[in-house]
């Protein structure tokens, strides 16, 4: 998609502003949407969802994944198109998998919220832990059986 293609650098230099490793990387891993779709849940903004390597595996079954490894982190980018066809970047959502006992609320994955801007808003047991609260009641209930994620659109996946 052309827009994606023309704000993907922009996006990246903003949440890097955070000095959150992932915003650096997160563009290298495997990508699993052939592109980018609009998802109502997080913002009615256009994501991508990316997996690292210790995740990827897991990720690719789909709701067969069973329980994903520690250590797997998935970064969902946004991006808004405006009436005028002006690119508008959106926030990174981050869900990264902890040691078992972390956080049993949270299913031990560390959610992250971060702004364009590389603000973050909210990030599990960290700076504005109740800003990602509504996250996890959303993720963990309909994610019940395959580890809390919902993964994306069939027609969409690669
Ligand atoms: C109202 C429900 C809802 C809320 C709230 C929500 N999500 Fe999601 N999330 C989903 C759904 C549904 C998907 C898969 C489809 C899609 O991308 O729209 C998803 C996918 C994801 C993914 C890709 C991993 C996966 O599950 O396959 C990440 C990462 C993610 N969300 C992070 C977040 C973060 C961080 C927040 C809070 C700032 C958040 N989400 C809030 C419903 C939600």
């Amino acid at each position: 998609m052309d827009a994606y293609a023309c704000i993907k650098g922009s996006l990246k230099a903003g949440y890097m502003n955070s000095g959150y490793p992932v915003a650096g990387v997160y563009q290298e891993w495997k990508s699993f949407n052939t592109q980018p779709y609009v998802s109502d849940t997080h913002g009615g903004r256009y994501v991508n969802n990316y997996v690292n390597g210790t995740g990827r595996k897991a990720y690719g079954k789909y709701e067969n994944v069973g329980a994903m490894p520690q250590g797997s982190a998935i970064a969902k980018d946004s991006f808004a198109i405006k009436g005028n066809g002006q690119v508008v970047a959106g926030p990174l959502f981050v869900m990264e998998k902890m040691p078992p006992g972390w956080n049993p609320e949270s299913g031990d994955w560390r959610y992250t919220l971060m702004m364009p801007n590389g603000n973050v808003v909210g990030k599990t047991r960290g700076i504005g832990a109740k800003n990602v609260g509504f996250c996890i009641d959303c993720h963990m209930p309909l994610g019940e059986d395959q580890d809390s994620l919902l993964f994306l659109p069939d027609a969409l996946r690669k």
